[in-house]
């Protein structure tokens, strides 16, 4: 067997030799770690260090000397990639600590590679039945779903997934899942997630230029992360009640397509016109939305690739906050901050509902200019809360800036990074 390539992290700042402030010394059995006695830096310098030997295509690692949990994490996080990772021999640490990161790297690995896989490869009934399987694993007897596909969705008044979804040959899909650990069963739930699961967004008669276009396979990111989060507060013992709702459907062209202009209306009774195909992730996390407040959950949290605004405004290493209810926020913001999972709070108020009036219905589904025009991400998200019961209460919306790289960073490998899945689970765990 070739040998390991041997990680150790060190106190002592790297020799002159290998350039001012190096993350990276290396020796002829491996390489040091050099952190910084800035501890809130000292992270990030494990994450940028482990991005750069991800680009060497080492075959094994072994970490040894001392590794807390977070700076394995850290380390984890920045080796992960789209294709080949090296095998990892991880540091020992205390069982449940142990036990710990074994499910965070399973629950986010899968996050990850879920979001990082094609269109052509996870289709909306496919995504909906792995997710459900994927969270049934870690808790077989609490866990129960439904998938409504197709035409059936019209039954169920869920006419924004089936608006968006019905021009592609593949259904549109959604998966709904109740997390009820024993002793719950008459309890309305304490929580509804809510994910935006587009597998792929052409932008649809409002059609995408090709740039634009590439990186939507990564368009079910909401999705991914709110199951992740739900699986990972399972394996740190959520007591509670908890449903989650994804939205999937793939957003194409065909004879089949949503129009612009059409009109629907909403199971709540809202009617939105559309007057942009490509703002589809709404109009689909509306249904969710609208079933999330009729299972009676007194918090509702939704995630979405929603806006191409959200990353103007905060950039590709935060997540966008959006509520009206600040002691949510500050609650979230403070766990996120714990999590280390950057997240950043932009504005919601009720006058962004008025950015998008329609002559012909309630609410058109977007601004009428292009990308949404000035302030997307705060009107996308006044549009959701048209249908939350009280959006003052209880309800958060994520808008995953940070969920996927298109290109690589000092930080990250291209493609999804699971950021927002640790925030989400241990909110659920702390109501
Ligand atoms: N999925 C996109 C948002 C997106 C764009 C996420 C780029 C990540 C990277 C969304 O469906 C979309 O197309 N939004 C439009 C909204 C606009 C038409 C109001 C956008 O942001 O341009
Ligand atoms: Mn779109
Ligand atoms: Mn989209």
């Amino acid at each position: 067997m070739a040998e390991q390539f041997k990680v150790e992290l060190c106190m002592q700042p790297a020799a002159p030799r290998w350039g001012k402030d190096a993350l990276l010394s290396f020796h002829p059995e491996g390489a040091n770690i050099h952190l910084s006695d800035d501890e809130q830096e000292q992270n990030r310098r494990i994450r940028r260090a482990a991005r750069q030997l991800s680009q060497m295509g080492l075959a094994s690692i072994q970490l040894v000397g001392e590794w807390q949990l977070e700076q394995q994490w850290a380390l984890w996080q920045g080796l992960y990639k789209a294709r080949k990772m090296p095998s990892i021999e991880w540091a020992e640490m205390e069982a449940a600590q142990t036990q710990r990161f074994q499910h965070m790297r399973q629950i986010v690995g899968w996050v990850r590679h879920t979001v990082n896989r094609s269109a052509e490869d996870i289709y909306p009934e496919q995504l909906a039945r792995e997710a459900g399987e994927f969270i049934t694993q870690f808790a077989p007897d609490a866990v129960n779903y439904r998938i409504i596909k197709g035409d059936e969705l019209l039954e169920h008044q869920l006419v924004g997934i089936h608006a968006v979804g019905r021009g592609s040959e593949r259904p549109p899909a959604l998966l709904e899942l109740d997390y009820c650990p024993a002793g719950e069963e008459n309890n309305a739930p304490v929580a509804a997630l809510v994910g935006k699961g587009i597998t792929f967004d052409s932008g649809g008669y409002s059609l995408k230029p090709t740039q634009g276009m590439l990186y939507m396979k990564a368009d079910m990111g909401g999705a991914a992360t709110v199951t992740g989060a739900l699986a990972l507060a399972i394996t740190q013992s959520l007591k509670k009640r908890v449903k989650l709702y994804l939205c999937c459907a793939e957003n194409l062209v065909s004879g089949r397509a949503y129009k612009l202009g059409d009109i629907l209306t909403y199971k709540n009774g809202t009617s939105v016109e559309i007057v942009n195909t490509d703002a589809e992730g709404r109009l689909v996390l509306a249904d969710g939305l609208i079933l999330a407040g009729e299972s009676g959950a007194a918090n509702i949290i939704d995630a979405a690739t929603l806006t191409g605004a959200a990353h103007i405004a905060v950039g590709p290493h935060f997540n966008a906050l959006f509520t009206m209810d600040d002691t949510a926020a500050t609650t979230m913001l403070k766990v996120a901050q714990e999590q280390q999972d950057p997240l950043w709070r932009l504005p919601l108020l009720p006058i962004h509902q008025e950015e998008c009036p329609s002559d012909y219905a309630d609410t058109a589904n977007s601004k009428p200019v292009p990308g949404g025009g000035a302030g997307g991400a705060s009107n996308a998200a006044a549009f959701l809360s048209r249908f939350v019961p009280d959006p003052a209460c209880g309800w958060l919306h994520l808008d995953l800036a940070a969920c996927f790289m298109d290109k690589g960073t000092a930080d990250w490998n291209a493609g999804a990074t699971g950021l927002g899945v640790r925030s989400i689970a241990t909110y659920l765990n702390q109501l």
